[in-house]
């Protein structure tokens, strides 16, 4: 079941959201050759706590930390380590804030120093995609029309889009209905209503769509080791332009 959100609800992710936003803000300074990821963990828990908000991931299904960092052919879900950022990386960030009960949930993915060429252009139509699947979020639209039109701009660059893994409802819960699949035929699945609220989040491969979990039993990476990019807002379906509660000035 979706659920719809009051205004009152929704005004209570936007300000989730607007913690995530500035939690951004922190790490997009911090992220530099030589920042072990556990120090950006430590960063964003108290930046967090220090807003009277809780990271949303830490003690989730037991992920241990607060942030995800996965770099280059880690698609998702890596755990901050003393491992150090090197320049040539695309670090996955992914952040999620729980404030008065609700939830806000977005990903980025940042150049670390010079990338080469290619990883810049995975960089750019993941984001792009992103955005075309959040153009289709109105009202009267279905799901997959989201769906597919993050995947079509992705294989048009041929790049490939994880199966595996998929957006999601957002609220009082991190995860709510629907799943928000990057991929499939337009013109199916639930009609989009005012009032809802989704995580859409496409990751997108460099090779082949096809991932595997690492021992950690967290770390997603390609099963090729190409390198993989993730993009997430967290927005509002409208009678018309979506609303992106997750997005930076
Ligand atoms: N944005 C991711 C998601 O919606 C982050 C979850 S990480 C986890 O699934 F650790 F909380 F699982
Ligand atoms: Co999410």
């Amino acid at each position: 079941m979706i659920i719809i959100k009051s205004p009152r609800e929704i005004e209570l992710i936007r300000k989730s959201c607007r913690i995530v936003v500035k939690t951004f803000e922190l790490v997009g300074r911090l992220l530099k050759p030589g920042v072990k990821t556990i120090e950006i963990d430590e960063a964003v828990t108290d930046y967090i706590q220090s807003q009277g908000a809780r990271p949303a991931f830490k003690g989730y299904r037991g992920y241990p930390a607060s942030v995800c960092v996965s770099i280059d052919d880690q698609v998702v879900h890596g755990i901050p380590d003393r491992r150090k950022l090197e320049s040539g990386q695309i670090v996955g960030i992914d952040i999620g804030v729980q404030l008065d009960e609700y939830f806000g949930d977005a990903a980025r993915t940042f150049a670390i120093g010079e990338i080469s060429p290619k990883r810049q252009k995975l960089l750019k139509i993941t984001e792009e995609a992103l955005y075309k699947g959040i153009d289709k979020a109105v009202e009267g639209n279905r799901l997959s029309d989201v769906s597919h039109a993050i995947q079509k701009h992705v294989e048009n660059a041929n790049f490939s889009v994880v199966r595996d893994l998929v957006g999601h409802g957002i609220g009082r819960k991190l995860h709510e209905d629907p799943q928000v699949p990057n991929y499939g035929k337009p013109n199916h699945g639930p009609r989009l209503k005012e009032g809802m609220v989704l995580a859409i989040e496409p990751m997108v491969n460099a090779g082949g769509y096809q991932v595997r979990t690492s021992d950690d039993n967290w770390t997603i990476y390609t099963q090729d080791g190409s390198p993989s990019a993730h993009f997430e807002h967290t927005i509002v379906i409208t009678r018309d332009k979506p609303e992106i509660l997750t997005k930076g000035r």
